[in-house]
């Protein structure tokens, strides 16, 4: 078991990220320790419902809690406004007040949408973080960020509303698809590259399997790999709150990840493009930010290894550049770029030719 402490200041707003095999079935302990009484309600996808929300219904209801269990569809269309007001009248109906309390089950897709939520409903109620995918254990459930997406776009609308305790089971990555894991793998990556040279190393000699392996080895070496990445990033965002420049080395790979991903109709899905991203990101570290070239063609080495692309998908450069221009991290008409300076240290770049990138594309496009 690992414990990271998240401190932030103000009364009652530090808490813990804890990372526990097996802590699915010991859920009752850990709520009762940091909230206030015993209703709860739980939120999930059907997926994940399915393979563990009636279990965890189950054994919350047996050790005395008043738990309740609410679902939502699969996928990014979940977290949208229709769904939130759903979920507000559900709430309701069921009897939930100021005492009541949120566990969001699931991936980035649940914790974003209960976090939302919960820091809503009735000016705002305890959620606890229970992610099961790679990329919410690493990244989404930590740091406080909800959202909701709007037809203007992804995440427009949200609040910073922080969890009362982010628990971690590893053991729930076994059923992950390899695809979504590979995702995670992105971030968790992403997080060698900006601070965590030994992660880096970790990822390239036994980690390597992370990737590879179809079936999933739960262990020692995954708790190293997670908790690695996610203490990373809990030391990030205690750090620096909300949007400042540490925060802002998160966007490693981002810039270009996030243009592609839109540039494709989101069928390059998020942990790919930020994959690609990277990739241009190391090249772009030689030119500008005096990355050795050996150690950019190792992290791009390592991505593959991992089972993510380095290459651009095939699709129109001027979409691309456009989708880049527009992105919200843009500061002016200068294109904003998180550099390497060595593996493992990076820096924000704040002003990289667009046509550098446009050149990027142009040599590492898939054919
Ligand atoms: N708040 C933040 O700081 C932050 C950071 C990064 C990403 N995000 C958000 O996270 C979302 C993406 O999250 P995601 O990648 O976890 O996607 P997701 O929540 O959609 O989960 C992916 C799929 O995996 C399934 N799944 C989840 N856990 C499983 C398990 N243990 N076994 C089998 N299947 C399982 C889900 O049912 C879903 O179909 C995006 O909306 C993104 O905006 C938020
Ligand atoms: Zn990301």
């Amino acid at each position: 078991m690992k414990t990271f402490a998240v401190h932030l200041p103000g009364q009652d707003r530090s808490y813990d990220i804890i990372l526990d095999q097996g802590s699915r079935q010991r859920l009752d302990d850990y709520l009762a320790r940091v909230l206030p009484n015993r209703r709860i309600w739980l939120v999930s996808d059907t997926r994940v419902a399915r393979l563990y929300g009636h279990e965890m219904l189950a054994h919350l209801q047996k050790q005395g809690f008043e738990a309740n269990l609410l679902t939502v569809a699969r996928g990014e269309r979940s977290k949208s406004w229709p769904v939130a007001l759903r979920l507000f009248q559900h709430l309701l109906a069921q009897g939930a007040d100021r005492g009541s309390a949120l566990v969001a089950l699931g991936g980035g897709v649940v914790g974003d949408l209960t976090g939302f939520v919960a820091a809503l409903f009735m000016r705002g109620i305890p959620v606890v973080q229970v992610p099961t995918t790679l990329l919410a254990m690493v990244d989404a459930s930590i740091g406080g960020k909800t959202a909701i997406n709007i037809p203007a776009g992804k995440n427009l609308v949200g609040a910073f509303h922080q969890p009362r305790l982010v628990l971690i089971d590893p053991e729930v990555l076994v059923t992950l698809p390899r695809r979504e894991r590979r995702q995670g793998l992105a971030e968790v990556v992403k997080m060698g590259f900006i601070r965590d040279a030994e992660l880096l190393a970790l990822l390239a000699g036994p980690g390597q399997r992370l990737g590879q392996d179809r079936k999933l080895q739960p262990g020692a070496l995954l708790l190293e790999i997670i908790g690695r990445a996610a203490g990373g990033k809990a030391a990030i965002v205690a750090a620096d709150e909300r949007e400042g420049d540490r925060r802002r080395l998160l966007n490693f790979g981002h810039t270009l990840g996030h243009a592609l991903e839109k540039a494709s109709r989101f069928r390059l899905q998020h942990g790919e493009a930020v994959a690609v991203g990277m990739a241009a990101a190391l090249d772009l570290s030689v030119a500008l930010s005096g990355l050795p070239a050996a150690a950019a063609a190792e992290g791009k080495k390592l991505l593959q290894t991992l089972g993510l692309p380095i290459q651009a998908p095939l699709l129109p450069q001027e979409e691309i550049l456009q989708a880049l221009l527009v992105d919200k991290k843009k500061q002016g008409r200068r294109l904003v770029f998180v550099l390497l300076r060595r593996l493992g240290e990076a820096v924000v770049h704040p002003d990289v030719p667009a046509a550098m990138v446009a050149a990027w594309l142009e040599k590492n496009r898939q054919r």
